[in-house]
């Protein structure tokens, strides 16, 4: 039944914007350049995780992680990105911060479990017998429905298919005939029917058809008429997630076919047993050599706002079969477990921290800074004039690069609205003093504490 759901593609990738100008590692090799892939400077951290990314691909990485642990601003998140881009876009990549965990809807445990299942890409593989071709003869007869007579359903349809080869008449029952009326099927379009359910796929209006009926107006870009017989075998191949997998076979547990066809809201909460009955097709399709796994990243961000529960949560998950690689950032040295009294290195527990190899971001150079300010303003396509490359460096230097990032773009409104295109040193003095950094923000809730009522 995989072929329903080729729409279940969403929510694997990564929701960036400040990193869209990371495109890799910039390795040559293991070694990085100075400045490639849109990263500058961090070398051993770069050429760190480009070893990852190799142990990842040999399968290298099971029951491990990695930890960046560094300051504020230094490209943790910016490399954990540069790895997803290596891995490709087939392995699944899925950041959850540390405080995402905390949901009033779902259980912890019930969040990191969904975002590790999100994390492994299942690629299934199902020779289907379909028949295809071009749609060139179609009668749908329709009847009376049986409770209400001013109402017309579907009866049965006669269809015509034909390929460069091969021409074949059937006569179909309802169910084909009501996929052929929703999708508005037309004489001139190639389809597909699958031979078990009956399911028809559109795959685009012929190019026979679209240059002797349509106007040039239609947007879509014609199909060749297939060849070869109209009845055939067809390879079908898809890439979901075990937590697509999981929705839907939840979904078909509770309201069949009919809610899996026609968009049920998802499941919330995910039944252990359903993952158990997925886990176990999965395995059994695996050996019998219709199913690839691929083992994708959990990203967790902000690491320490996780608690013990949920760290023993994750320590107990990374051993089991079917766990994606998992990589976590920090920016605490040593502090509180979260939920304990226990202090321990970047709050994460010792058992923990024992299966990971850390890898650490350190503060970067003016002459770094500078180079990051100048790949993020071409990305945003804002003009900086030397001037004002200066002041935001001498800016990323004091506080974060992070806080210097962030004023590029009201910088460059602010010299809009000034008539120029090119930010100046003035526009970004503007700027700081609309925007704090934190340390100011701090500072100012601090002077006003008297004024809060608490
Ligand atoms: N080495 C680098 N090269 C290019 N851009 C970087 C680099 N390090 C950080 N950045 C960019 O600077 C900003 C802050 O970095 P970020 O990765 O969020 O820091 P962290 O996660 O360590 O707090 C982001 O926009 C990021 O993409
Ligand atoms: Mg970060």
């Amino acid at each position: 039944m995989f072929e329903d759901v080729t729409g279940y593609s969403g929510e694997r990738f990564l929701r960036i914007g400040a990193h869209s100008h990371i495109k890799g590692l910039g390795l040559e090799g293991l070694k990085a350049k100075l400045v490639g892939g849109g990263l500058v400077g961090q070398i051993e951290a770069r050429e760190a995780a480009g070893i990852i990314v190799r142990m990842i691909r040999e399968g290298k990485m099971a029951g491990r992680a990695v930890l960046f642990a560094g300051p504020p601003g230094t490209g943790k998140t910016a490399i954990a990105c540069a790895i997803a881009r290596e891995l490709g876009k087939d392995v699944p990549f899925v950041t959850l911060s540390g405080s995402e965990i905390y949901s009033s809807e779902l259980k912890k445990t019930e969040i990191l479990t969904q975002a590790m299942r999100k994390a492994i890409g299942v690629r299934l593989r199902e020779r289907r017998r379909v028949y295809e071709g071009e749609v060139v003869q179609l009668e749908v007869k329709t009847r009376k429905h049986p409770y209400n007579p001013y109402q017309e359903i579907p009866d049965h349809v006669v269809i015509g298919l034909a390929t460069k080869d091969d021409r074949r008449i059937f006569r179909a029952g309802a169910t084909i005939a009501s996929y052929i009326l929703s999708q508005g099927i037309t004489v001139g379009d190639v389809i597909t029917i699958d031979a078990e359910t009956g399911r028809v796929t559109r795959i685009g209006r012929s190019e026979e058809a679209a240059e002797k009926y349509d106007l040039a107006a239609v947007d879509e870009r014609p199909v060749p008429r297939p060849g070869g017989p109209v009845e055939k075998e067809k390879e079908f191949i898809y890439v979901l997630t075990l937590h697509d997998l999981d929705q839907i076979s939840a979904q078909s547990r509770s309201g069949g076919l009919f809610s899996l066809l026609f968009g049920a809201p998802p499941t919330k909460e995910i039944d252990n047993e359903v993952r158990r009955e997925v886990d176990e097709m999965v395995k059994k399709r695996v050996e019998e050599g219709t199913a690839e796994i691929i083992p994708g990243v959990l990203f967790i961000d902000e690491v320490h706002l996780l608690d013990i529960e949920a760290f023993s949560f994750l320590n107990a998950a990374m051993e089991s079969e079917l766990a994606p690689i998992i990589i976590l950032a920090t920016n605490r040295g040593l502090t509180k477990i979260r939920g304990t009294d226990m202090v321990s290195p970047h709050g994460i527990p010792l058992d923990l921290l024992d299966r990971m190899l850390i890898i650490t971001t350190r503060p970067y150079t003016r002459d770094e800074i500078k180079r990051i300010l100048e790949i993020r303003a071409a990305e945003e396509r804002v003009k900086l004039s030397p001037e004002a490359l200066e002041k935001l460096t001498d800016i990323g230097e004091q506080s974060t690069l992070r806080y210097a990032v962030q004023l590029l773009t009201p910088s460059q409104i602010i010299a809009r609205e000034n008539g120029r295109e090119e930010i100046t040193p003035e526009d970004v003095e503007k700027a700081v003093k609309l925007f704090s950094d934190i340390r100011r923000s701090v500072q100012e809730v601090e002077r006003w504490k008297d004024k809060y009522l608490y």
